[in-house]
């Protein structure tokens, strides 16, 4: 209960969303402690990526009048370095992020940066300032942990926390492979599948009962997309099968008989009509 209320003067939670809350301190420190402390209490100090969340923050903290202001997590350490935002290198700077004339490294060392949360024009610019100086520190406490996304990468924004899941996989946590539409056995055959289940990657095996014989592919595989690889073979029978050959036999045996029968009557006719100038045409040496 104590340390509740320790923890309660001392520090401010700015606002709770689902996405990561912010926190300020009404301690001021300098840039060194105020980001010990940052990390010491929640995850590390402020990290603006946008002009949308530097006016989101600047919107949930208790505005002053005057110095000192609040610091946020972007630093160098030498002159001719670029602005640098702590843990991932980030390197944004909006095109309106600084107050007039800033940054202007007035003491040549002035390579930590506030944030001015008051009521004047310069309400949410940016200075840069030495990082000795005293300011009350903002941090940011981050929703996203391993449990958060099964399969997938754990995005925070603004009020927001978003599973980016990986290929085959759904679900706000992306808890959930994806699966191709279930495999009816076909007629007169069955199939088994590598896995029990028919999430993508799995492999169906298609064999026809004995005497029936598999018409198409013999197996599928389910893709990343949640589609059988190919269409379900059919099983046909031997029966059928010979069936269908005797069947082209017999009718290819037809065709030949007609054509040989109707050739035969041509050529009686034309050997019937005589006609001279006939050598020259296609049954020339019929005649000869
Ligand atoms: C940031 O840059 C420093 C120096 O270049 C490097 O040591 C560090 O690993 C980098 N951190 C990340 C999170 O990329
Ligand atoms: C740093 O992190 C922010 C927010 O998580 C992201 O928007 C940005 O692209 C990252 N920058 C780099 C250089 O990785
Ligand atoms: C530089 O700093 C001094 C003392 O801290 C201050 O009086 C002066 O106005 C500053 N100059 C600028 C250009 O900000
Ligand atoms: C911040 O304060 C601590 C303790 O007073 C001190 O050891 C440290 O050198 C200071 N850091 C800066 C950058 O002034
Ligand atoms: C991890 O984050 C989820 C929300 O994304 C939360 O429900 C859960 O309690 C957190 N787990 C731990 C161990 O912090
Ligand atoms: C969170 O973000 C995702 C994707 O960016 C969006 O689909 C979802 O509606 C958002 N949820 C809330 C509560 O804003
Ligand atoms: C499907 O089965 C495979 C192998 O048995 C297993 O690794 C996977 O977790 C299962 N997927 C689902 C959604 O049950
Ligand atoms: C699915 O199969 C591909 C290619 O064989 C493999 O690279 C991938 O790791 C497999 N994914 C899973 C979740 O088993």
């Amino acid at each position: 209960m104590k340390r509740t209320l320790i923890f309660l003067l001392g520090t401010s939670l700015v606002w709770t969303a689902a996405g990561w809350t912010y926190h300020y301190s009404s301690k001021i420190m300098n840039w060194t402690l105020a980001r010990q402390w940052c990390q010491t209490s929640f995850t590390d100090m402020v990290v603006i990526q946008s002009q949308e969340e530097n006016d989101y923050l600047v919107s949930k903290l208790p505005n002053r009048n005057r110095s000192p202001y609040y610091w946020i997590g972007i630093t160098k350490k030498h002159k001719n370095e670029t602005w640098t935002w702590i843990g991932n290198n980030s390197t944004w700077i909006g095109e309106h992020s600084w107050a007039a004339n800033e940054p202007n490294n007035n003491h040549s060392t002035e390579f930590c940066v506030e944030i001015y949360v008051n009521t004047g024009e310069n309400r949410g610019k940016w200075n840069d300032e030495k990082c000795a100086n005293r300011k009350y520190p903002v941090c940011y406490k981050a929703q996203c942990n391993e449990t958060s996304c099964v399969r997938g990468r754990c995005h925070e924004t603004i009020e927001n926390t978003t599973c980016l899941c990986e290929p085959g996989f759904e679900g706000d946590r992306c808890q959930t492979a994806v699966e191709c539409p279930p495999l009816p056995d076909p007629e007169n055959g069955y199939h088994s599948c590598s896995a029990g289940n028919l999430t993508f990657n799995t492999t169906c095996q298609f064999k026809c009962y004995p005497g029936f014989l598999v018409n198409g592919s013999s197996s599928v595989t389910c893709a990343i997309t949640g589609l059988w690889s190919g269409p379900r073979p059919t099983c046909t029978s031997y029966k059928q099968t010979l069936l269908a050959i005797v069947g082209c036999g017999a009718a290819c045996a037809l065709c030949c008989v007609c054509f040989c029968w109707l050739k035969h009557r041509k050529r009686k006719k034309l050997s019937q009509i005589r006609q001279p100038d006939e050598a020259a045409g296609p049954f020339s040496e019929v005649q000869g």
